[in-house]
């Protein structure tokens, strides 16, 4: 696939350094470069020679967008910037890939098909689901709704290798249930849908595998790197009873992944994939 008419935002997150590591010839972009959340940087951009925007920007901090400046923020990125690069792709007949996420559904179905109605419990959830709105209504669009992304970067199977290395035996949340998304998984969907010019549309977007707890990834993350710690279950309301500022958070984030698979696309096992994660952290 020619690479070299790809436009990446975001490009120094999770996503957005493993999608600069597939598409080397890619225009990377940082929020310095293009603030997608600002028209003026939008519009003013040089788009010639772009067919296909790859949005990796996002406000993640899920908590933070609970406080009132983060409330802002992640309705200026992830709604108003979501908005504007559809706007430029509609105007200069771009295709559009946006990442989208299990937070906007309030959990209480599981499996989540791509056509649930949007739900989100909390600020973040809401501002993604304004922006896949906005990107729903480009015709050349192809939104990929993930959960749980593991890349280069602060993430829970780094946090729960820190504990285990310092001895630390955590008490974890067992009442949310959902399935790991490395980010190789994600880019490797991205690239089928792109390179074989699949259907235009909303594919959700995950490792396969069964469907488990942060509490059950964090056992399986210390059988795996081979720390003898014991890890405690607690739930959700427990974890957080007495804490100001915690986003609500849906219980049920497993992503159905037929759709992905009848394109043509399987997921890895985010079991073997994660083995693969722990055996490199652990060697470096
Ligand atoms: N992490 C997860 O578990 C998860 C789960 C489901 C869905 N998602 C979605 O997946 C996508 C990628 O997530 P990620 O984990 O790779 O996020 P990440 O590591 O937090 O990276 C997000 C990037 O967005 C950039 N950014 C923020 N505001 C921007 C702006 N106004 N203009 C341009 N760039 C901006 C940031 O770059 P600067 O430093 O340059 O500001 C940052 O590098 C997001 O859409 C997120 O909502 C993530």
């Amino acid at each position: 696939m020619d690479d070299s008419k790809f436009l990446l935002t975001g490009a120094n997150g999770q996503l957005g350094l493993a999608l600069r590591a597939e598409y080397p010839n890619a225009r990377a972009t940082d929020s310095k470069e293009l603030d997608i959340s600002d028209w003026g940087s939008v519009s003013s951009f040089d788009w010639d020679n772009i067919s296909t925007i790859l949005n990796a920007a996002g406000y993640t901090d899920v908590d933070g967008a609970e406080t009132p400046e983060g409330r802002l923020a992640a309705w200026k990125v992830n709604a108003q910037g979501a908005a504007n690069l559809a706007r430029i792709a509609a105007e200069k007949d771009l295709t559009l890939v946006h990442i989208s996420t299990d937070y906007v559904f309030d959990g209480t179905k599981s499996p989540h098909t791509e056509d649930e109605p949007l739900s989100p419990l909390s600020i973040y959830g809401a501002s993604k689901a304004a922006g896949d709105i906005a990107v729903g209504n480009n015709a050349k669009h192809y939104i990929l709704r993930t959960s749980w992304v593991i890349g280069e970067g602060k993430n829970f199977v780094r946090t729960m290798l820190s504990l285990g290395q310092k001895g630390v035996a955590p008490t974890v949340v067992h009442d949310q249930i959902g399935r790991l998304t490395f980010v190789s998984v994600l880019v490797g969907a991205i690239d089928h849908l792109v390179s074989t010019q699949a259907a235009f549309g909303t594919y959700n977007a995950t490792n396969q595998g069964e469907p488990v707890s942060w509490a059950d990834i964090t056992r399986t993350i210390f059988h795996e790197a081979g720390f003898n710690l014991q890890v405690a279950n607690t739930t959700t309301k427990e974890y957080y009873e007495g804490k100001d500022g915690i986003a609500p958070r849906p219980l049920n984030s497993t992503l159905d992944l037929g759709k992905l698979q009848a394109a043509g696309f399987t997921p890895n096992n985010w079991h073997d994939d994660l083995r693969d994660y722990i055996k490199k952290e652990l060697n470096k």
